[in-house]
């Protein structure tokens, strides 16, 4: 873990920084910037709902290119499947000698965009939400980032990284120097094996197991998806072992027995099975092939989920929050 008192800003220091993209990630890590004394220019797309936003924030609204011309670095935070067709229209506008810079390393490490030969590439990767990102640095703490160099023309790229990552608040709590790969691979196979993929999955197959044993769907709501955050709220608190030590015995020999049965050999053999289509490059492909055709799986299973009875639950319990 690298901290602040290890990371000298002064790579920052006179320079200037553009943000692509004030979505999750960019609207943090601009305001963040300026609050750190950083000089910021955002870019955004013509005629982007998000530039009354901009304004308000104290920002102007630039093109991408306008952004880019004058900036020492260039973070590139929309949306991954869009990077490489961005990179290509802001490469006129990138200074030579210019820094790019990215907060997933999925374009760099599938080599959806390839770099010219005399830019730095570098990635910082705050390890959770643009909101949480925000709200950490102004309560004066910070979110862990995982920071890596994919192409060090200047011979300071990696400075430059730690000056960026503690200049957004990760310093604070600490920065791991990674690879792109390493940081894209682990975050694909968590999104898609165990937090974002497997986890709501089995919340929705517990529901329906329940509801269609004759539970009332409010009950089994409760049950199967309301504890997420107990767990969660334990896990970060006190770790795994501390939270099988939290919960009662009766609890706890259920989630042994229950936890060795489900999580077995097959379950095991297809996680190692995602990890390798990850790596093979097979996930990239899927996500650009996605994009190209305007997203008719995400549009679909956006829909589809709001329909499910566990939604209805979920609405009759909490209201339409
Ligand atoms: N979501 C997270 O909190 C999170 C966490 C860690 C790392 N990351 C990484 O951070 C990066 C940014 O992700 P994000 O979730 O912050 O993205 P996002 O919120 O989806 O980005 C939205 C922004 O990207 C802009 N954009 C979309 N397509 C564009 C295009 N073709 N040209 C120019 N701008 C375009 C949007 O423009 P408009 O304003 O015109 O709509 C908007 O300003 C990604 O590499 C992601 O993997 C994200």
């Amino acid at each position: 873990m690298i901290r602040d008192e290890a990371i000298d800003p002064a790579p920052l220091h006179h320079k200037s920084v553009a943000i692509i993209g004030f979505g999750n990630q960019g609207r943090a890590q601009a305001l963040n910037l300026r609050d750190s004394g950083v000089v910021v220019r955002i870019g955004l797309r013509p005629g982007s709902p998000r530039a009354a936003e901009v304004r308000a924030e104290g920002f102007d609204v630039l093109t991408p290119g306008e952004a880019a011309e004058p900036a020492d670095l260039v973070m590139l935070l929309a949306p991954d499947e869009r990077l490489a067709s961005i990179y290509d229209e802001l490469l006129p506008s990138l200074a030579p000698g210019a820094a790019i810079g990215f907060s997933h390393g999925l374009a760099i490490h599938f080599g959806l965009i390839r770099p010219r030969h005399d830019l730095d590439v570098v990635m910082v990767a705050p390890k959770g939400p643009g909101t949480a990102l925000r709200s950490l640095y102004e309560a004066g703490k910070g979110m862990v980032a995982l920071a890596a160099v994919s192409q060090d023309a200047s011979g300071h790229a990696w400075q430059l990284a730690l000056a960026y990552a503690r200049a957004i608040g990760c310093g604070r709590a600490g920065v791991i120097r990674s690879t792109f790969e390493e940081e894209c691979v682990a975050d694909l196979f968590n999104e898609q094996a165990v937090v974002w993929g497997a986890v709501p999955a089995i919340l929705q197959a517990g529901f329906d197991t329940l509801v269609a044993a004759g539970v009332q769907p409010e009950v089994a709501y409760l049950e199967c998806v309301s504890e997420l955050k107990l767990l969660a709220e334990l896990v970060e608190a006190r770790g795994l072992a501390g939270t099988a030590e939290a919960i009662s015995n009766t609890a706890e020999l259920g989630a042994l027995l229950g936890g060795e049965r489900l999580v077995n050999s097959r379950l095991k053999a297809e996680m190692s099975a995602v990890l390798e289509e990850i790596q093979a490059g097979r996930f990239a492909r899927q996500l650009s092939d996605e994009a190209n055709a305007d997203y008719p799986r995400l549009r679909a299973a956006r829909n589809q989920a709001r329909k499910t009875s566990l939604e209805q639950a979920r609405k009759a319990l909490l209201g339409d929050a």
